[in-house]
């Protein structure tokens, strides 16, 4: 049994992680699809609307409940079936909603948050909130006894969200305490006279939340006076300190996140593409993972070129000199870059405690459920 394939049948969870466009979500559904024919149980989480993975994988579109790929697609696609595999999307706005309902001290403080507008754009905007929330609710889907009617898994496989710097995953948790003891100072008595303190730290606190366009308002109110805008700055302070009651319990729910990330139950995948700098990046990130304590699984690196087998064009008799020489220096600009990336891999040699595998770039995107499985027979070969 390959590396992969071990990891795919002993853990619960394996998040996939790398810069944007090297392959997270196409590698994401090629694992859950391998991982469901090896017999597990397996949903794959996405935050990618991608519409045409949805339909490789024979849905119309993601959905924000799980949608279970049937038996007969694997049948039609002569893909091996071994366990039910489904797909969801991610609804950050609604993982957001389960923390507030779990952590809110009262019914009545829980729905002051809900229903403020100010919350509204903080769970949406806030810095990592995404991040955050994919592995909050990759931890909740874990932890929790399953709901009526809803199957429990074997496994998920997280594909996350398409950020620049895939580093602010790893950081979210983190982010989101740090978040929390600066909500916490806002209770603290400025030396700057009662008020301005409040208002000017009220106003850092929900830049932080993402709510840049209240800020502005709030230094509106204070440069123009308090005819404009005292109910607005009553609600903006009332919804900061309702927020505040559930600082205690963010941070506990984030540092049980940031434990369950280091845990053997789960294991990062880290994607990269053959050029320089996307393999720099995700060596970078598989130090981090390994300096931080999360479990490496993988380093994969995809869309790799390998040289044609056939002849040279030149032996064509067909075609004219002018195509000879067309073909002759298009195989020579490809070949070069089958060097070049043979090259950036050798760098890879004894670098990490893991194999590098690597995928090749296909002739066409990844289409349907066959072109998934074969992406996986390439990762776990
Ligand atoms: N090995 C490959 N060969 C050819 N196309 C690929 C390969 N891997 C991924 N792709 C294509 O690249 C595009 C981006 O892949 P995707 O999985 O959406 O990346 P990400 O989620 O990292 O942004 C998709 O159109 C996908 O079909
Ligand atoms: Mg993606």
């Amino acid at each position: 049994m390959s590396h992969l394939d071990t990891l795919l049948t002993t853990r619960r969870t394996i998040v996939c992680l790398g810069p944007g466009g090297v392959g997270k979500t196409t590698t994401s559904a090629a694992l859950a699809l391998r991982a469901a024919s090896l017999g597990r149980r397996t949903l794959v989480l996405t935050v990618d609307p991608a519409r045409r993975l949805a339909n490789s994988l024979g849905l119309d579109r993601f959905e924000h409940e799980e949608q279970e790929i049937g038996r007969d697609r694997f049948d039609a696609a002569g893909v091996p079936y071994g366990a039910p595999l489904f797909a969801m999307m991610l609804d950050t706005k609604r993982t957001f909603d389960a923390i507030v309902e779990r952590y809110a001290p009262s019914a009545d403080a829980r729905d002051r948050i809900l229903r403020s507008p100010y919350y509204a754009q903080a769970s949406t905007r806030l810095a990592g909130s995404q991040e955050y929330m994919a592995m909050e609710k990759l931890y909740a889907l874990t932890q929790s006894p399953p709901e009526p009617g809803k199957p429990r898994y074997d496994l998920i496989i997280l594909d996350t969200p398409p950020t620049v710097h895939a580093l602010d995953f790893l950081d979210a948790p983190g982010r989101l305490e740090e978040l929390m003891s600066y909500n916490m100072d806002l209770s603290a008595t400025g030396d700057d006279g009662e008020d301005q303190g409040i208002i000017s730290r009220g106003g850092r606190m929900l830049g932080r939340l993402g709510l840049g366009l209240v800020k502005a308002n709030t230094t509106i109110l204070k440069g123009v006076g308090k005819f404009l805008g005292a109910d607005l700055f009553t609600d903006i302070l009332s919804f900061l300190g309702d927020f505040r009651t559930m600082a205690a319990g963010f941070r506990e729910r984030s540092t049980a996140v940031r434990r369950y990330m280091c845990s053997s139950e789960i294991a990062f995948v880290v994607l990269t593409g053959p050029e320089r700098s996307s393999i720099d990046e995700g060596l970078y990130l598989a130090d981090r993972l390994v300096a931080e304590g999360m479990p490496l699984g993988s380093f994969v690196v995809n869309r790799v070129r390998f040289s044609p087998m056939d002849a040279s064009p030149n032996e064509d008799e067909h075609l004219s000199a002018p195509a000879r020489q067309y073909l002759s220096e298009s195989a020579a600009r490809y070949d070069a870059l089958v060097s070049r990336d043979s090259r950036e891999l050798a760098r890879l040699d004894g670098r990490l405690p893991v194999a590098a595998l690597r995928v090749p770039e296909f002739a066409d995107d990844v289409c349907d459920l066959g072109d998934l499985h074969r992406y996986g027979t390439h990762l776990t070969r």
